[in-house]
């Protein structure tokens, strides 16, 4: 997403400005072509060198420096811009650009950008609940520039509260907010993910391999889209993505709850959860003592909850996942059209980079009315790109009675 981007990073002096390297570091392995402006200040905490080194551009320091002006000019780095971070943003540098002033090359530049501005303010605790700086930050706001709150924790000065820089890789996150088109803006999205786990007794269960990176990856882009997101996640090891709603649940029992509950106020269910299609018939009370050399266990079927969404589909948009091991689109075609869905996500859980717990997958999206697509590998994040493109042509279609049908 961020490959080929022209970034301005606009660095102000605080303890934070270490942080800013890592930020910068991240932005160019994305592909980002970073630019970084820094105010006088910034330059006492660290030197240009280390800035310039890491982005392979020349950094910008002087408002009236003519080899720098004729190198690159400001004005031309404002135009270019596809968004201006300023990060950290301090107390003094909100002030004065809430004020509309410009007395340095990093407010110049501010200030003849046309493009989004990400401010990520960082200091201390009692400057950032100081009532003159919380009326500037406000102004920001109302200009419509986008604000990152600072983090709660021990702050350089001594303090602790609120007034952290966040950390770099949740500046990213933000970053590629800002940079993406809210196209799903007003769809309320249903995303399933991980496994679930069925209890044999208090020390064992079933379960299977899943991750829930496909599912997470398939929520926070969505959030990121504009889409007001419910994430129904299963036992997995990954942060909960910012934005989205997510209820945990361990049992397919509590999958099918919790995604019956949230049903009638979706327009759009995605079912990327690996749910056990067994469990144990009963649930022992004692933990399970080895007395014989081989053991049985009576299992009974799970209800197939996306069976279910089928059977009492009213709007919605429903999409399945099918994990194969051979016959891959017959399989998943026979779920396609046996649990009534509008779209399936085949991938065929044995190809390497595939599937269970790796970061990238290999799919065909089959449709409903018989189109079949078939993607390369790609990243886990990309898939759900490109899932959530077809999702919202659907869900436009849908929503706009208004454009005639061919
Ligand atoms: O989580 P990761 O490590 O990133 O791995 C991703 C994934 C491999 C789990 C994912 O890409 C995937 O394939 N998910 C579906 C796994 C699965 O259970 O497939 P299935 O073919 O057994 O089931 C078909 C569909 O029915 C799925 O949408 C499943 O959620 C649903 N189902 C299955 C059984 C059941 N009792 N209830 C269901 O809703």
């Amino acid at each position: 997403m961020l490959k080929g981007k022209t970034i301005i990073l606009g660095v102000s002096g605080g303890i934070a400005v270490y942080k800013s390297v890592e930020l910068l570091r991240l932005l160019t392995k994305a592909g980002a072509d970073v630019h970084v402006v820094m105010t006088a200040s910034a330059r006492e905490f660290v030197t240009p060198l280390t800035f310039q080194t890491l982005s392979g551009n020349p950094v910008h320091t002087e408002l009236f420096n003519l080899y720098q002006e004729r190198e690159i000019g400001h004005i031309s780095l404002a135009d270019r811009a596809n968004l201006f971070v300023l990060a950290p943003a301090t107390a003094n540098l909100i002030g004065k650009v809430a004020q509309g002033l410009a007395d340095d090359l990093l407010t110049t530049t501010l200030m003849a950008t046309k493009a989004p501005v990400l401010v990520v303010p960082a200091m201390n605790t009692n400057m950032y609940e100081n009532l003159f700086y919380r009326h500037n930050e406000q102004k920001l706001r109302d200009a419509g520039y986008h604000l990152l709150d600072p983090v709660h924790g021990d702050l350089a000065c001594g303090w602790a509260g609120q007034g952290k820089m966040p950390d770099p890789q949740d500046i990213i996150i933000a970053v590629e907010n800002v940079l993406t088109t809210k196209d799903l803006q007003g769809c309320r999205i249903l995303v399933s993910a991980g496994p679930t786990r069925e209890e044999i007794d208090p020390v064992r269960y079933l379960t299977n391999h899943s991750s829930g990176r496909m599912g997470y990856a398939i929520a926070a882009a969505a959030h990121r889209r504009g889409a007001q997101v419910t994430l129904v996640a299963g036992p997995c090891q990954l942060p909960p993505p910012a934005g989205v709603e997510t209820i945990s649940v361990v049992s397919a029992q509590q999958m099918y709850d919790a995604m019956i509950g949230c049903y009638d106020a979706a327009d759009v269910v995605i079912k990327a959860a690996a749910v056990a299609d067994y469990r144990p018939v009963k649930r022992r009370k004692e933990k399970m003592k080895k007395k014989n050399a081989s053991a049985c266990l009576d299992l009974e079927k799970t209800t197939d909850i996306l069976a279910e969404l089928g059977r009492c589909k009213k709007k919605q948009i429903l999409i399945g996942f099918a994990a194969e091991t051979e016959k891959l689109v017959e399989h998943a075609t026979k779920k396609l059209i046996s649990k009534n869905l509008d779209m399936i996500v085949a991938n065929d859980v044995l190809a390497p980079g595939a599937g269970f717990d790796v970061d990238t997958n290999i799919v065909h999206f089959l449709h409903r009315d018989g189109r079949a697509e078939q993607l390369e590998l790609m990243s886990k994040t990309a898939v759900a790109e490109q899932l959530l493109d077809r999702v919202c042509s659907a869900w436009q279609k849908n929503n706009r009675p208004d454009i005639k049908q061919p």
